[in-house]
């Protein structure tokens, strides 16, 4: 049986009122299972980032349902979420998000203060290794490049270990070959890990390194068979 690592039931979300009225999601159903990289995709404001942000439990969505496993996130207080989505699930945003003041080596050192359990230096280097930012430990975010940013906001997400990963266009800033490369690696950490990662993106040749793509257009949900006329 396939174990659902997140589940979204019946997700409409709506903004603003009368003629300013937008329907950004339109009933849509998701779900993905531990150990799957699902890619998806949907041209700029088809309802992306919302989508992303209403899995994460950031913004609440006007019906429907998330669920956390077996588990709707409404069974949980506003204490409680914030707790759940801290342990459960990593969010890498499309401007990364760094701590200004903090060098690189402290994000990381900041995420084992929070968490006690999350100490693994070996761990921290192999990450940082496999993202080619191991010579960037005592730079700052100021001082680092849009791509640069953007490896360290993933290893910080790969540090912190999450069952669940959801990352808004992490390959934006990245050249090519780098964007292959964390790509590679989401898929690999979602299958040696048991994780379940979700991933926005523009980049349709990356769909070959995930497990399963699905477009967003006007606000649902279809499945996107790559190599297909349509696109
Ligand atoms: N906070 C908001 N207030 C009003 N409209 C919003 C808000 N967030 C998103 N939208 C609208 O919802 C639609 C989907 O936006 P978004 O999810 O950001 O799309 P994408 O990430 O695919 O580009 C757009 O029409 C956008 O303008
Ligand atoms: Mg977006």
């Amino acid at each position: 049986m396939v174990e659902r690592a997140l589940s979204l039931k019946n997700i409409s979300k709506t903004f603003g009122k009368g003629h300013t009225k937008v329907e950004a999601l339109k009933k849509m159903d998701f779900s993905v299972a531990k150990g799957e990289l699902v890619a998806v995709i949907g041209p700029s404001g088809s309802g992306k980032s919302t989508f992303l942000t209403i899995a994460a439990g950031l913004q609440k969505p006007s019906t429907g349902q998330v669920s956390i496993g077996s588990k709707s996130i409404d069974a949980y207080n506003s204490k409680e979420l914030a707790k759940l989505r801290f342990q459960k699930i990593g969010f890498v945003l499309q401007s990364s998000n760094l701590v200004p003041f903090l060098t690189v080596a402290d994000q990381f050192t900041l995420i084992e203060k929070v968490d006690k359990s999350k100490k693994k230096p070996a761990a921290r280097e192999d990450i940082l290794q496999a993202l080619g930012i191991e010579e960037l430990k005592q730079q700052y975010p100021r001082d680092l490049s849009g791509g640069e940013k953007q490896r360290v906001a993933i290893a910080c997400a790969l540090y912190h270990d999450p069952d669940i990963i959801l990352a808004d266009e992490p390959t934006a800033s990245l050249d090519s070959e780098r964007a292959f490369e964390v790509v590679k690696l989401l898929g690999r950490e979602a299958r040696n890990k048991n994780k379940g990662i979700v991933m926005v993106t523009h980049d349709e040749r990356l769909l070959a390194y995930c497990d399963r793509t699905v477009k967003i257009r006007d606000g649902k949900l279809a499945d996107f068979i790559p190599d297909s006329a349509e696109v």
